[in-house]
This record gives C-alpha cells, structure tokens and sequence, in this order.
C-alpha cells in the first residue's frame, strides 16, 4: 500500500475549492488517513521546496504559500501517488488535460492548486514536514 502527501496551496482555499479537490480524490476511492488545515511555516514551506532553492521561481513560490492557510494531506492506496498524479495533472496548467484538477482550476505554474508528491521517497519526506505519526489514522474504507 503507498502513501501519497497532498498540499492544497493557499489560493486553493481562498478560491473555496476545497471540496472540489477533496471530492474528486474521494470519487475515485481514494482514502484521506491524514488532512488538516495549517498556516505553513517559512521553515517548512523551505523544507518542502529544498530541490527548487536558487530557481528564478523559489522566492514567489515560497512567499506564495506563506499568503495563506493550507490544507495537508495524507492518502492512502495501491499506486497512489500515480492515481493523484493522473488526477491532478501536469504542473503547467497550460499542459494540464482540461479534466484534471490543475487543467480545470489551475491559473499558474505557481498557482496550480496543488502539489503532490513525485516519488515515494519524496511522500515520505514531505509527510514528515507536516504530520507526526499519531496524526496518521488508521480505518477501513467502504467503497
Ligand atoms: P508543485 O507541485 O508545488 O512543486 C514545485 C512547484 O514549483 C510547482 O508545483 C510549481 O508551482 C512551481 N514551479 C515549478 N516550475 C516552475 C516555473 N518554471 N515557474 C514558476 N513556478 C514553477
């Protein structure tokens, strides 16, 4: 079973999407063990960000997701983080399927109101940013 960690970024929540978000990962049967809604701190949101430091779009990406409250989660599934990938859609909204989340609501490269873990290894990195263990529940899923 893989575990996959999902940032709703700021713009995200001050547009009221959600539960768009959230339902249409629901719809496809995939399980929410984690998920809370935080203010990022300038520490994490550098942690979480450590591959792009010294890009020309570090700075705005940073001070991007300190602008707001965020929602962090962690979902649970066999290939999940491909599952969420395809659901999402490219990083570029411009590139993104028009029926992905990124391709329906994304405004910006920056803007493009998610971020999902790449790998296995980075999910397991980035949940650890956010949530400690006892935050992770366990329970079965009827679908
Ligand atoms: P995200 O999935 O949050 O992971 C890294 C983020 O960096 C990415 O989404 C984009 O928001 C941002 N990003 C990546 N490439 C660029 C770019 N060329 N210009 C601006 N932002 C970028």
């Amino acid at each position: 079973m893989e575990r996959e960690f999902l940032f709703l970024k700021p713009n995200t929540v001050r547009r009221g999407l959600i539960g768009e978000v959230i339902s249409r990962l629901e719809r496809r049967g995939i399980k929410i063990i984690a998920l809370k809604m935080i203010w990022v701190t300038k520490e994490q949101a550098e942690e979480l960000y450590q591959e792009h430091k010294g890009k020309s779009f570090y700075n705005d990406l940073i001070d991007f997701v300190l602008s707001g409250p965020v929602v962090v989660m962690i979902l649970e599934g066999p290939r999940v983080i491909e599952m969420v990938r395809h659901i999402i859609g490219n990083t570029d909204p411009l590139k993104a399927s028009p029926g992905s989340i990124r391709g329906e609501f994304g405004m910006s490269v920056t803007k493009n109101i998610v971020h999902a873990s790449d790998s296995l290894e980075s999910a397991k990195r980035e949940m650890k940013i956010f949530f400690s263990e006892n935050e992770i529940l366990n329970y079965r899923l009827d679908v």
